[in-house]
C-alpha cells in the first residue's frame, strides 16, 4: 500500500481522479465530517489510524491549533471518478492510497497538469467598470415563474437557483446551459468550485443564443479563504469575474469566516498536514467587500457560513449591510434559529445542501438520506412530487432561497418544477419536526479556527 504524502497530495491535487488506477482509499481528515452523534465513527477508525499518523494530525491550524480529533472518523471506499483531489480536499477528504499504485497507461501525474491560461490577459479585459448590457437588441425578456425576494439593497434576488459545488467541468456548462433553456435565472458559483470558467462559457452562450440576457441572471460568487487579506479581496473578486465571463456580479460572499494564508493553494497545509490558518479579521474582509459595491464590480455583498455573533460583528461597523447569510439548511438540519434571527435582520438565508448533499464525497452508506426519508417520500406521494421537489418547496415557503445542485438535465427540470403546488400548513410542520440537528458540511477539522463558526449554537 503506498500512501502519497501530503507535497504530493498538493502537487497533484488538480489531476482528475480518472487517471490513477487500481483500488482507492478516501479517508477523511479527523473531525472533519459530521460531528453528528449520530454519525458513527466506526470500527475502521482503529484500523486506518496510521493514515491520519502518516498525515500528521491533519487538523486545525498550524501555529495556533492543535488537533480536536486524533482518528479520522471514517473512511470510505472509492472507485476513480472525475472529481478532482482538490474538491475532495476541500470538503474534507484526503486521499490516501492506490493499492497497485501504478498507473495503467504509464504515464507520468505532471505530464496530464493542464496548462493554466494566462489570467493576467484576461485580467486586464475585465473591469468594464459600466453596467454592461450584454444582451442583444432582439432578446426579449422570458417570463419565468420563479418567486423573488427584495433584498435590503433594493436588489432582486430569484429565491431558486442552481448549485454547481462538485459539478466537474465538463458537466456543468452543459448542465448551466440546460438550466438557463429551463429557467433558472439564479447561478451559485465560487472560485473554489474550480469550475467558474466553465460556467463562464455557458453564461456567454447562453446569451449570445438570447436564451437569457444578461440583466435576467443573478450570479453569485464566492471570495475563498486564502485571500481573506483586504489588499487581496479586489483581486480575488476580478479573478470570479474574468473565469465568469461577466463584468459585474449580481452578489459575492465571504465564503466562510476563516481566513487560510495567502497563496496559490486553495488549501494551504503545513508540513504536519495542518491547514495553515490567518488572523485576518474577518470584519477587515468585509470592509474590502465594501470597496467591491463602490467599484460596481458586485451589486450585492454578503456573508457565507456565518455565526450570530459574527454577523453581530459586521453589522457593527458595515457601511453596507450583509443582504444574505448563505447556510447548511435541509430538514435535518432546519437552521430555526438562525433564521429567525436573519429574518430580524432584514437577511435573507440561501439554503445550501437542500437535499442533505446526498453525493458530498464524506457521505456515508448508512447515514439517514433526506430523500430517502419515510415522510419526505409520504408527501412527495401525495402530492404526486418527488422527495426533492418537496425538500427545495420547503424552503421556498419558508421565505429562504434555494440552490440545489444538479448536472442530469432530468433533476435540473424537475427541481425547478416546484412554483405551481403547496405544501399544506401540516405539512410544512410535519416538514419542521424532522430536524435532526445533522450538518452534513461543517469542516470540524478547523473547529479550533478562531474563527470556526459552528462552535456556537446558531
Ligand atoms: N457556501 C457554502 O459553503 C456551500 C457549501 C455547500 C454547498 N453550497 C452551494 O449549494 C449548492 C447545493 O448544495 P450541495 O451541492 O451540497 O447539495 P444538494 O443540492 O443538497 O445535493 C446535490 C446532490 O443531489 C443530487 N440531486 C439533485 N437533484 C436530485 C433529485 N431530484 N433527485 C435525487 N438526487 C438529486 C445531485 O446529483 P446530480 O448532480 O448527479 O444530479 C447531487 O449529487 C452547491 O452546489 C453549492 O452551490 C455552498
Amino acid at each position: 500500500m503506498k500512501i502519497f504524502n501530503i507535497n504530493l497530495l498538493k502537487l497533484i491535487s488538480k489531476i482528475p481522479f480518472r487517471q490513477y488506477s487500481g483500488e482507492y482509499r478516501i479517508y477523511h481528515f479527523p473531525g472533519f465530517a459530521n460531528t453528528s452523534n449520530k454519525d458513527n465513527v466506526g470500527e475502521k477508525k482503529q484500523k486506518k489510524l496510521h493514515i491520519s499518523k502518516t498525515l500528521g494530525a491533519a487538523s486545525g491550524i498550524s501555529d495556533t491549533l492543535t488537533a480536536q480529533n486524533s482518528a479520522p472518523e471514517h473512511a470510505i471506499k472509492s472507485s476513480p471518478t472525475k472529481k478532482s483531489f482538490t474538491n475532495l480536499l476541500l470538503e474534507g477528504t484526503t486521499v490516501v492510497t492506490n493499492t497497485n499504485s501504478k498507473s495503467p497507461s504509464g504515464e507520468c501525474a505532471e505530464k496530464k497538469v493542464e496548462k493554466k491560461p494566462d489570467k493576467s490577459k484576461c485580467l486586464r479585459a475585465v473591469p468594464r467598470l459600466k453596467w454592461v448590457n450584454e444582451l442583444p437588441e432582439d432578446c426579449r425578456a422570458k417570463k419565468t415563474d420563479i418567486p423573488t425576494v427584495k433584498l435590503r439593497d433594493g436588489y432582486v434576488m430569484p429565491m431558486f437557483g442552481l448549485g454547481t459545488w462538485l459539478s466537474p467541468s465538463a458537466k456543468v456548462e452543459k448542465a448551466v446551459k440546460h438550466a438557463l433553456k429551463v429557467g433558472y435565472r439564479m447561478i451559485d458559483c465560487a472560485h473554489a468550485y474550480e469550475n467558474e470558467e466553465a460556467v463562464g462559457k455557458a453564461i456567454k452562450k447562453s446569451i449570445e443564443k438570447c436564451i437569457v440576457k444578461r440583466d435576467e441572471l443573478f450570479i453569485t460568487s464566492k471570495l475563498w479563504n486564502t485571500f481573506h487579506d483586504p489588499h487581496l479581496v479586489m483581486s480575488a473578486c476580478r479573478q470570479s469575474l474574468c473565469d465568469l465571463n461577466l463584468s459585474y456580479l449580481n452578489l459575492y460572499l465571504i465564503h466562510w469566516p476563516m481566513g487560510y494564508r495567502a497563496g496559490d493553494e486553495l488549501i494551504p497545509y503545513d508540513a504536519c498536514g495542518r491547514v495553515i490558518g490567518t488572523r485576518v479579521d474577518y470584519v477587515e474582509t468585509w470592509k474590502a467587500m465594501e470597496e467591491l459595491v463602490a467599484r460596481r464590480l458586485t451589486r450585492s455583498i454578503g456573508l457565507a457560513n456565518f455565526n450570530k455573533h459574527q454577523i453581530e460583528r459586521i453589522w457593527k461597523i458595515a457601511k453596507i449591510k450583509p443582504v444574505v447569510n448563505q447556510v447548511e439548511c435541509h430538514p435535518y438540519f432546519n437552521q430555526k434559529r438562525l433564521m429567525a434571527y436573519l429574518k430580524k435582520k432584514g437577511i435573507v438565508l440561501i439554503a445550501y445542501s437542500p437535499l442533505g448533499a446526498p453525493a458530498r464525497p464524506w457521505v456515508k452508506k448508512d447515514e439517514p438520506n433526506v430523500l430517502h426519508d419515510n415522510l419526505i417520500k409520504t408527501i412527495a406521494f401525495n402530492t404526486g412530487r418527488t422527495p426533492a421537489q418537496i425538500c427545495i418547496r420547503y424552503q421556498i415557503q419558508r421565505g429562504n432561497a434555494v440552490i440545489p445542485k444538479s448536472v442530469t438535465p432530468s433533476r435540473i427540470e424537475s427541481n425547478f418544477d416546484v412554483t405551481n403546488f403547496e405544501l399544506s400548513d401540516e405539512e410544512m410542520k410535519i416538514i419542521d419536526k424532522l430536524d435532526k440537528k445533522i450538518r452534513r458540511v461543517s469542516l470540524s477539522m478547523l473547529a479550533n479556527h478562531p474563527h470556526y463558526p459552528f462552535n456556537d449554537k446558531f
